[in-house]
């Protein structure tokens, strides 16, 4: 395993939104009747002896009314056409469909590698939600993508503070740590967290366990 000096930036844990955002549209092209409505129906809630108006319907017509299990949120919006719902499922099984090193006896889902994070878009984001830190220190990381940055130069500094790339990646690891590789090959690295345990009271009095890293404050 190649040994390196790379700052680790975050670990981002996954977030996927929970409901396909609605295409918003600028309150400026709202008519005078239109805003008023929406402002009523979006005002913050009084009385809580009822459910407020619409409040079945939070995704509007793309509310899904299927059974909320634990594919809640991988159903397709209620309101696609008969052709976007096709797309939907075909783009659904590429997300889901577990991709392996060639050469294999598949042609249709082979290529993976030779470093790789995950064999499915599905392994991280997990029935379409999001994905957990690993259940103990050398737990399973899958779901968690460490990101890597070194000191940038001039000129690299330069195009982080225009926007236009997001840190200066380890010359040799890239942007992001490749935690697995095809059979015979070595990974570019294992992902190991420490973290100690605390127990902590909420407001409510509610008490709940915190992981808090060592050194960190
Ligand atoms: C190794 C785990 C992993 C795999 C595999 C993975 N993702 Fe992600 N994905 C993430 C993480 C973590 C983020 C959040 C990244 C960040 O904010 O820096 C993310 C973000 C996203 C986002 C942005 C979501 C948002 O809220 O902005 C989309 C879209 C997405 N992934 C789609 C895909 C698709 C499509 C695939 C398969 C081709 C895939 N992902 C495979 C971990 C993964």
């Amino acid at each position: 395993m190649p040994s390196f000096s790379a700052r680790l930036l975050t670990v981002a844990l996954l977030l996927m939104p929970a409901t396909v955002a609605a295409a918003q549209s600028s309150r400026e092209d709202l008519s005078e009747a239109d805003r008023a409505r929406v402002e009523a129906v979006t005002r913050p809630a009084t009385d809580f002896s009822r459910p407020e108006p619409f409040e079945l319907m939070q995704g509007g017509a793309g509310t899904t009314k299927r059974v909320s299990d634990a594919n809640a949120l991988s159903h397709p919006g209620e309101n696609l056409v008969f052709e976007d719902e096709q797309r939907f499922l075909v783009g659904n099984g590429l997300f889901r469909k577990d991709w392996v090193t060639a050469p294999s006896s598949t042609i249709a889902s082979d290529g993976l590698g030779p470093l790789f994070n995950a064999r499915a878009c599905q392994a991280c984001h997990i029935k379409d939600g999001r994905g957990h830190a690993p259940l103990e220190p050398e737990g399973n990381a899958t779901s968690l993508l460490v990101r890597l940055s070194v000191e940038p130069d001039a000129g690299q500094r330069e195009r982080i503070e225009k926007g236009l790339q997001p840190a200066a990646p380890h010359p040799v690891l890239g942007f992001q740590l490749q935690d697995n590789a095809a059979a015979g090959l070595n990974p570019e690295g294992r992902i190991r967290i420490d973290y100690s345990e605390e127990l902590v009271e909420l407001a409510g009095g509610e008490i709940v366990a915190l992981r808090r890293r060592p050194g960190f404050r």
